[in-house]
């Protein structure tokens, strides 16, 4: 039995479109209208980052209601097991790469 070890960068087989999304709310009293992700970050509408803090894009909508796109959960071949990320404190989405292992006979 061989032992194949390779790294996948998810984004590049899947198109981004079926990334994870997410909406959170980020609503301050003091910066009404804006995201407030913390007190170093605050989005007005339509900005939006990327932070390795999360592994993902922050997109900061209306009212302080962001949307966040994230990491494809990633489904693979029965003969391979996922070990982990490769560098979780990557920019997105490069943070989303994971080392698989996969069998072969
Ligand atoms: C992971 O990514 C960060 C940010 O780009 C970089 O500084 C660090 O050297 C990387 N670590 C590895 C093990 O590649």
């Amino acid at each position: 039995m061989k032992l194949i070890i390779f790294e996948i960068l998810s984004l590049a087989l899947i198109p981004i479109i079926l990334a994870s999304r997410s909406i959170q709310f980020f609503q301050d009293p003091a910066h009404p209208g804006k995201c407030v992700i913390d007190r170093n970050i605050i989005l007005s509408p339509g900005e939006e980052i990327s932070t390795s803090d999360i592994c993902g894009l922050i997109k900061c909508a209306h009212f302080g209601v962001a949307l966040i796109t994230g990491c494809i959960t990633q489904g693979v071949h029965p003969t391979c097991k996922i070990l982990g990320y490769v560098n979780r404190s990557a920019p997105f989405p490069l943070c989303c790469e994971k080392k698989i292992l996969c069998w072969s006979d």
